[in-house]
């Protein structure tokens, strides 16, 4: 079918996919990102060669429609990513967050840290999180030695303590990709060498993350919109992605990554996002252009 024959959109069903799209994503398709939305949804109505897209929202919400659903749902994210992406933001993370909780865990004899990268795209963002993690945990150890024998070889996260990172997605595509964590050359300009010859092998034309790096880091599928996402995280990243959302959603996501998070723990949100009047539940720090949000606990 040319693009002339391709059968037009009315409002009413673009008000019905659209719809969809936010029960079950959370995305927001406001005036400036309709054609956007329009644009997607001509192709995947070529692509399922249905003549109109009200056949198209019907097989989109019926049971053999769920493949079909989630591949409209990945042709409408933007993965946009990078390694190292705002930088200030990462040093407050390394040498203020990462250094307090490291503190205050081995005050307690807790050695668990666990991070989680939420809408981590194609991997930059928690590979990222991991080598700074790693470089955080071997500074502290250094300067706060325990007595516990380190196996041989030495490994990137000091005995005893234990580093999880999840990074989620809701596209499989980019999952796959972040698992493979290979990288071409031109993806990698944020990444400094000393990061490259400890973190990274080349192969051919391509940076692949070492073994001992990716071992750290456990890719899932989670849908923001939904109730059950993982819990018990000292930190959460989760930047570039409410800005898809409108208010509403954005409120909602904030409160459930609040019972996400562990007392004291901190939220990561994008340079673009901010949690300033959208809740009491999270305090801003802010250091050298850096802005996290840490959990409010509330005094019995
Ligand atoms: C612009 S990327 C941001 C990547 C990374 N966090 C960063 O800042 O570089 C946004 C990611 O959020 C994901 N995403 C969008 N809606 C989501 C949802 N409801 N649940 C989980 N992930 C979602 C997209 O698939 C996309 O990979």
């Amino acid at each position: 079918m040319s693009q002339s024959e391709a059968p037009a959109l009315t409002d009413a069903e673009l008000k019905l996919l659209q719809t969809l799209v936010y029960q079950e994503c959370g995305m927001h398709f406001d005036d400036r990102r309709t054609p956007f939305l329009q644009d997607r949804l001509q192709r995947r109505l070529k692509e399922c060669q249905l003549d109109s897209f009200y056949s198209y929202y019907r097989l989109l919400i019926s049971q053999p429609g769920k493949q079909e659903l989630s591949q409209l749902l990945e042709n409408l994210t933007v993965n946009e990513t990078s390694f190292f992406r705002n930088k200030a933001q990462l040093d407050l993370f390394q040498k203020e967050v990462m250094e307090e909780l490291l503190r205050h865990k081995q005050e307690r004899r807790d050695y668990n840290v666990r991070i989680w990268s939420a809408g981590c795209s194609t991997g930059q963002e928690p590979y990222t999180a991991a080598m700074l993690v790693a470089d955080a945990m071997s500074y502290h150890y250094l300067r706060n030695p325990l007595p516990f024998e380190s196996p041989l070889p030495k490994p990137l996260v000091p005995a005893p303590w234990r580093l999880e990172i999840l990074a989620s997605d809701i596209n499989y595509s980019v999952l796959r990709a972040a698992q493979e964590g290979s990288y071409p050359e031109h993806q990698m300009t944020p990444v400094d060498y000393g990061y490259r010859l400890r973190y990274f092998d080349k192969v051919g034309d391509r940076y692949i993350v070492k073994r001992n790096v990716k071992e750290l880091v456990h890719f899932d599928f989670h849908n923001l919109k939904t109730e059950y996402l993982p819990q018990r995280n000292d930190i959460i990243f989760c930047r570039n992605v409410m800005m898809y959302f409108d208010e509403a959603e954005q409120k909602r996501l904030i409160e459930k990554f609040y019972r996400c998070l562990n007392p004291h723990g901190y939220l990561f949100v994008g340079h673009a996002e901010s949690l300033l009047g959208m809740t009491d539940k999270f305090q801003m720090v802010h250091h050298n252009n850096g802005t996290a949000y840490r959990r409010v606990e509330v005094k019995m």
